[in-house]
């Protein structure tokens, strides 16, 4: 499980998170949602440690990863798996070596054990015979798979996914989304997915936190999401293509 405590984070006097509490499940796909620019991006952040919030404290099963010493970080970044927004493979790199790569810098492993682990890796997300093939040489929604094989290889107890379907078609997006909750449930990893995608949010939103201009606004889950009583989510979720055969009669 993770905790998010009373997270705020301003760039340059602007406020962009503000005073944000949560919890995301272990075992679960946990989605944060809301409309482009509304601080998403920003939280995941704050959660991985890319940036320091300003206020709050971001707990990893009851380790308090704000204030942890060297170490104690490391520690739990070792733990942590991430499929970055838009995939951003090594181009220079071949599927193999991309997947490889965690292992390289992380696992104290033969070159066999890194090998195996690959392969097993890049089996589970449907990909075989692609080792030695480029970046440039395979489809976005293979690059995905790429991806999220490089965030599992060292066996992560957290998984986190900035837009994995960015880029994608409808179709592709769907499979991808399955992928992240079939890993998600098979591991049992904590996983946050952030998205605007409500074919996302209705697919694979088992625990959801809904940002609106950098607070939160909802929570619960894809069953209750259509029936919250605020506003601003069922503009968020009805003025989407996927959800307008839906719409609240009034
Ligand atoms: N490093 C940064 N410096 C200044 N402003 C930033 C920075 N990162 C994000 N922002 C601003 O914070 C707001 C939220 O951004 P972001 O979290 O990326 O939104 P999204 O919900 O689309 O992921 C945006 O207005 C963005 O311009
Ligand atoms: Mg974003």
């Amino acid at each position: 499980m993770l905790k998010v405590n009373n997270i705020s984070k301003s760039f340059g006097g602007r406020t962009v998170i503000e005073d944000i509490s949560g919890e995301f499940d272990k075992g679960k796909t946990n989605l944060i949602i809301g409309s482009s620019g509304t601080g998403k991006s920003v939280l995941l952040k704050c959660i991985v440690g890319l940036i320091t919030p300003d206020e709050g404290n971001v707990y990893y099963d009851l380790r308090n990863f704000t204030d942890a010493d060297k170490e104690m970080k490391a520690e739990i970044r070792r733990e942590i798996g991430m499929l970055f927004q838009g995939g951003a493979l090594f181009d220079s790199k071949n599927v193999e070596q991309n997947v490889m790569f965690p292992l390289e810098i992380l696992a104290k492993m033969s070159p066999d054990e890194k090998l195996d682990r690959v392969n097993f890796c890049l089996k589970r997300v449907g990909l075989e015979n692609v080792n030695k093939k480029m970046p440039s040489e395979i489809s976005g929604g293979m690059k995905k798979r790429v991806g999220i094989a490089r965030a599992i290889v060292n066996n992560p107890n957290y998984l986190f996914c900035d837009e994995p379907n960015s880029g994608l078609d409808p179709q592709t997006s769907i499979v991808i989304d399955d992928l992240i909750g079939e890993i998600t449930h098979e591991f049992d990893i904590t996983t946050i997915v952030v998205t605007h995608d409500m074919n996302s949010v209705m697919g694979i939103g088992e625990k959801i936190m809904f940002l609106f201009k950098g607070r939160k606004l909802w929570e619960g889950s894809s069953a209750d999401i259509t029936h919250s009583n605020v506003t601003e989510l069922d503009d968020f979720v009805f003025s989407n293509k996927v959800m307008q055969g839906l719409r609240k009669r009034t």
